[in-house]
């Protein structure tokens, strides 16, 4: 029997440390109510024309695969979340093959935002599983910062972003019966679609209104296209982020517990057999709800948005990684990874680690 184990770990944060105070002189916003509502107090925002999502997943990329002792020669499928790709298309899973110098193998590309990298583990998961890739890459990395409006009318969304990257590497391990029975025990995927536009960032994009009425354009002059991007859309400034925070709040206070326990009750385990939880990083009142309701000590739920803001795809591995280095996970813990996002989107991940 084979499972999926983290073989290497690896994450990349860009220098730019952005306060709250910093924002405070762009937007009418203040340190106060950002640490009161959602417990940041800082976030990195990527290097203009340096950082990029590829170049960011790629540093962190380079540490995981050292970390697993693998080379570009040994890795045999790419697999990159983000919601912030460098381009509409392709991805940005071969633009990380190409700087990483790896050959012609298959590179997949995951939305589902903050659950973004909880998806893509689920689906390596299954290729290791079967045998068809020993050594394969996954990436989660996002560059918020470029595409958010950062005046007073955006300040709901802007103040909770940040940039950043993380990165594993995962290998199959023996899980016969009398081994050591170590690695990914299970994952669970979920989605509801009917409130998609809640958490949403609709333009530039393909939907000329069908979904949402109001957000039709005005017929454009030529017969032909014009629907994707016009300029009465960035006339209107509706080219950003749309986020309804108490609904997504409301929904995921319940959802990303549902989806731990039924990672732990799938396993056999309850809440306090967990020696680590690893929430998405969306909000900090988000964290301490969960942990409340899932009655957890401080000691078994890892947080660290006060320092990078929340990075979608990419909080989980970061949390991950900054946990296992500052040796809050060690050897045979079993650690839940869980996270809820736009779409909606849901998931959890049991790893013994
Ligand atoms: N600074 C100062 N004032 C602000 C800011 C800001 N950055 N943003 C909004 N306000 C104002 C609003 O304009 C409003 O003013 P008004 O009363 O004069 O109209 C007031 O603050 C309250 O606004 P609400 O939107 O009701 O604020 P709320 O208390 O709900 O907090 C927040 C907003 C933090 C987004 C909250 O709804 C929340 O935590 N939601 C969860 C969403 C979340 O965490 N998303 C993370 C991304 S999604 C994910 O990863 C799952």
């Amino acid at each position: 029997m084979i499972r999926t184990r983290i073989a290497g770990i690896g994450m990349y944060l860009p220098k730019n440390v952005v306060t709250n105070n910093d924002l405070a002189r762009v937007m009418d916003t203040s340190d106060e109510w950002i640490q009161e509502r959602t417990g940041i107090k800082e976030r990195r925002f990527a290097t203009r024309f340096e950082d990029t999502t590829t170049t960011m997943g790629v540093e962190a990329a380079k540490i995981a695969m050292q970390r697993a002792a693998v080379s570009a020669n040994d890795i045999d499928f790419i697999v990159f979340a983000t919601l912030s790709p460098d381009y509409y298309f392709p991805g940005c899973g071969v633009l990380a093959q190409r700087l990483l110098g790896i050959k012609e193998v298959g590179a997949l590309d995951i939305r589902d935002q903050c659950s973004g990298f909880i998806y893509a583990l689920s689906v390596a998961d299954q290729f290791i599983k079967t045998g068809m890739y020993k050594n394969i890459l996954l990436i989660a990395s996002e560059t918020h910062s470029y595409g958010l409006d950062f005046s007073t009318r955006g300040r709901n969304v802007s103040v909770i972003f940040g940039d950043g990257a993380g990165a594993v590497v995962l290998q199959p391990t023996d899980a016969s019966p009398g081994s050591a029975s170590k690695g990914i025990l299970s994952t669970h995927l979920h989605s509801d679609g009917s409130e998609a536009e809640l958490l949403s960032m609709m333009n530039p994009g393909f939907h000329a209104g069908k979904f949402v009425p109001e957000k039709k354009l005005s017929e454009p002059s030529q017969p032909y296209g014009g629907l994707f991007i016009t300029k009465e859309l960035i006339e209107k400034d509706d080219i950003y982020p749309y986020m309804d925070g108490q609904a997504v709040f409301k929904k995921a206070v319940v959802k990303f517990p549902e989806v731990i326990i039924e990672a732990l009750t799938a396993n056999g385990y309850q809440s306090s057999d967990l020696n680590l939880l690893i929430p998405h990083q969306a909000n900090l009142r988000i964290s301490q709800m969960i942990q409340h309701k899932l009655k957890l000590r401080d000691d078994q739920v890892y947080n660290n948005i006060q320092k990078y803001g929340n990075t979608t795809a990419a909080s989980v591995p970061i949390a991950l990684c900054e946990a296992w280095e500052n040796g809050k996970v060690k050897d045979n813990d079993l650690v839940c990874l869980a996270a809820f996002g736009s779409g909606f989107t849901w998931a959890s991940a049991l790893l013994r680690w």
